[in-house]
């Protein structure tokens, strides 16, 4: 049976599945259930500096979008780190991790960006018996706006300069959590590297507004008549994490920079593309806000059972195994040529593929008086808008053409090796025989 056990920055779980810094986590009645049901590890709601309470909104925190079965699909938040004294958070974690002692316990922080104010913080939380430290540079709303949070996220001199502070000052692991809303991944990345971090993690929540109230006209949640921008998580949110944690698995500074995945994930097939793109273990909050702490435990049976059937004992096998087929597309083989092929025995008739395709792209399907419907290879250039708006699983499929066959819409032959082609080095559209 595959080994699912982890160590991430010296921090050992019994399985790669953590929960999110968020409210599963912000309290010991929360964090022995989860526990209990068999996450690997928690990362604790984020703690502040001792002083004045954070107050949070006393009306809804949340908007969501929904998918037509009302599925979530995105959630949106305004709320702060944690609303309860600090003395409490450490006493619940220490007894906690006393209790636990093979679980993962990471402590989220987020005080002003003062090195006294880490310096003070980081020993209370070494003796709790904590494994590491979290740094919340991602919240960006409430926060934010008061120089803490993405505020400092999005500065990579800030990210650095704190990093190196929290470093000279705990002998704990150090993970930097990096907020999406930043156009280059990478430039937070190499600053939390440069500043010596152990790890990052990401994505935090990404700025989004998901309603307005049209009789208030106000965005929702709306608190009074008014509302604020706040951070939006859950499936919507996964591709484009995924592509954050690409970028930065895929820069060779950061290749042996371990990357703690977040955004989405729901299923254990969610965390196997995390790890296979470069997370060595994911963290988890909207999944296990929607469905409960159980959720976990079909992440680990799936992703065991995945590992089983691709004979991989540990879960290093896995991380990072995609990144080498990560690619810019330039580089992508323009002598591939694949057409869509639809199962007639699947097919109910609906019509939408010959609607996207007609309408919107290449007019490459046709429709019989007794709507059956059939591509036009002549026409087809294997775009897989038609796979995507289909509604019945594995209908259509893109089927690749074999060497030597002639591309009836170029007249091309397709070409047995992909070496013998190579695409223009002024326009990667055009594509020319190798010398
Ligand atoms: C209600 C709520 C509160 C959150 N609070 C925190 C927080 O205190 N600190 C933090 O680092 N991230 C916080 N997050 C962000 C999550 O830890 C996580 O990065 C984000 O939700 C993406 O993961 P998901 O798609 O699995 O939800 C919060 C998220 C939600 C929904």
């Amino acid at each position: 049976m595959a080994d699912l056990t982890t160590n991430f920055v010296g921090i050992k779980s019994p399985n790669p599945f953590w929960l999110a810094s968020a409210p599963p986590t912000d309290k010991e009645y929360n964090v022995r259930r989860a526990y209990e049901a068999g996450w690997g590890g928690v990362v604790w709601k984020t703690l502040g500096e001792a002083g004045p309470p954070v107050v949070n909104v006393n009306g809804p925190r949340y908007g969501a979008i929904w998918g037509a079965d009302r599925r979530l699909l995105g959630l949106n938040n305004i709320e702060l780190i944690t609303d309860r004294p600090l003395e409490v958070n450490l006493r619940e974690i220490k007894a906690v991790k006393r209790d636990y002692p093979d679980r993962a316990m990471i402590v989220s922080l987020m005080v002003p960006c003062e090195e006294a104010a880490w310096k003070a913080i980081l020993p209370l939380v070494e003796e709790t018996g904590a494994d590491g430290v979290e740094l919340n540079f991602g919240c960006p709303h409430g926060m934010s706006e008061r120089g803490m949070g993405s505020a400092v996220g999005q500065v990579p001199e800030y990210i650095e300069m704190v990093t190196r502070w929290v470093k000279q000052n705990t002998r704990m692991p150090c993970i930097v959590k990096l907020t999406p809303n930043i156009t280059d991944i990478k430039q937070p990345a190499l600053a939390a590297l440069r500043g010596g971090a152990d790890a990052v993690s990401l994505i935090n929540t990404i700025n989004s507004i998901t309603s307005v109230d049209l009789d208030l006209f106000a965005p929702e949640p709306t608190i009074d008549g008014k509302g604020a921008h706040g951070g939006y998580c859950g499936p919507a949110v996964k591709p484009i994490a995924l592509n954050m944690v690409a970028e930065i698995a895929r820069t060779p500074e950061m290749a042996h920079l371990p990357i703690s995945g977040i955004g989405g994930v729901t299923t254990w097939k969610d965390a196997a593309e995390f790890m296979a793109l470069g997370a060595g273990n994911v963290q988890v909050c909207t999944a296990a806000m929607t469905y409960g702490f159980k959720v976990v435990q079909e992440m680990i049976s799936g992703l065991s059972d995945y590992m089983d059937k691709k004979g991989m004992v540990a879960t290093s096998e896995l991380v990072r195994k995609a990144v080498p087929n990560l690619s810019d597309w330039q580089h992508l083989n323009l002598n591939y040529i694949a057409k869509a092929k639809i199962n007639q025995d699947l097919c109910i008739s609906c019509g939408r593929c010959f609607a996207a395709c007609e309408d919107t792209s290449h007019q490459a399907i046709a429709m019989s008086e007794d709507r059956t419907f059939t591509v036009k290879d002549d026409e087809c250039v294997a775009c897989n808008l038609c796979v995507n708006v289909c509604p019945v699983e594995d209908c259509i499929t893109m089927e690749q053409m074999a060497a030597g066959a002639v591309d009836p819409r170029t007249g091309r032959t397709v070409q047995p090796e992909y070496a013998n082609w190579t695409t223009h080095p002024n326009n990667p559209g055009v594509v020319t025989a190798a010398e």
